[in-house]
């Protein structure tokens, strides 16, 4: 099982252009399973189209760095690989399947997509799953304290309980989409700091968050804390450690791409992480309001 999913700095893999096999049909991108060409042999990915259209090009580093601080927090997150669609595009053929990846053959000419190690068997996680604790695994408890601390530290809003971009495999739980993690990282203001620096609408919207019930209940405080204590205790060489193997392609080159993201994402990542206990705090204090 260890091979499917990403480990801390691992980087991703490079993918060549393969089968495409079916169409997700879910989430806002409509991902198309493919099988792809990789280091290790063909397997099946999850390949996402229009990744230059999110956050002006942002969106694919943010998706990057956040999964790659996920796993350092040891959440599961699928292995990582980076493809670029062929130009000229592709033939496909004449099915329902041919036309939908016909039409993201000629949209995404040339561009980087970014894809996921298929995790097989996993299921989407239920609204309500957290409801009643004695039918979830203690793994899956703990797994979703940590998913609940990494989205803190990375302000990340985006795993609401009716959304949740989480994964139930047996007794553990996998994260996937973080496509809008670091929210706000991307629009600067006229001082050059961005709106990450600034906003603070943790509380509401991360009570929404689909492991906020089992948060909320207390009853794994001592976990949280000890999270805490670990994510403070990751030193500013660590972090720079992972951001080298953020490829560089993903940080304002063109088309559309800005610049300077990876700093961006970095201090993020410093600021929050300095500030997680009071931030961890006031959400909490929310959580019990
Ligand atoms: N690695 C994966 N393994 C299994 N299913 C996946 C994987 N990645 C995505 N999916 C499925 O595809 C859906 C959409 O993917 P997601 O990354 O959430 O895209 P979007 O940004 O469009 O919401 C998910 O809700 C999930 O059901
Ligand atoms: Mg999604």
């Amino acid at each position: 099982m260890n091979t499917l999913f990403h480990t801390p700095g691992r980087g991703l893999v490079r993918l060549e252009i393969g089968t495409p096999l079916r169409s997700l049909d879910q989430g806002r991108s409509k991902p198309i399973l493919f099988e792809l060409d990789g280091p290790d042999g063909p397997a099946p990915w999850v390949v996402k189209p229009r990744c230059l259209d999110r956050r002006g090009g942002a969106g694919l580093l943010c998706e990057v760095a956040a999964a790659d601080v996920a796993s350092l927090l040891a959440v599961l997150v699928p292995e990582m690989g980076l493809l670029s669609f062929p130009s000229p595009p592709l033939d496909t053929e004449v099915t329902e399947l041919g036309v939908r990846v016909g039409e993201v053959y000629r949209r995404d000419e040339g561009h980087l997509a970014f894809c996921s190690r298929y995790t097989q068997g996993a299921v989407p996680v239920v609204e309500g799953l957290f409801d009643d604790l004695r039918s979830v695994p203690a793994a899956m408890q703990a797994d979703a304290v940590r998913t609940f601390a990494l989205d803190v530290w990375l302000r990340h809003y985006d795993r609401a309980a009716s959304n949740p971009n989480l994964l139930a495999l047996e007794d553990r739980l996998v994260a996937i989409d973080h496509g809008l993690a670091f929210y706000g990282v991307e629009q600067i203001r006229d001082d050059g700091l961005s709106r990450f620096e600034d906003v603070d609408t943790d509380g509401p919207k991360l009570a929404s968050h689909v492991c906020a019930p089992l948060v909320a209940r207390g009853r794994h405080d001592a976990l949280l804390d000890e999270i805490a204590v670990q994510i403070g205790a990751i030193g500013d060489a660590r972090l720079d450690q992972l951001a080298s193997t953020w490829p560089d392609t993903l940080d304002g080159s063109p088309p559309a791409r800005p610049s300077g993201m990876r700093s961006s994402l970095l201090r993020a990542l410093r600021a929050r992480r300095d500030a997680f206990p009071s931030l961890l705090r006031s959400v909490r204090a929310c959580l019990s309001s």
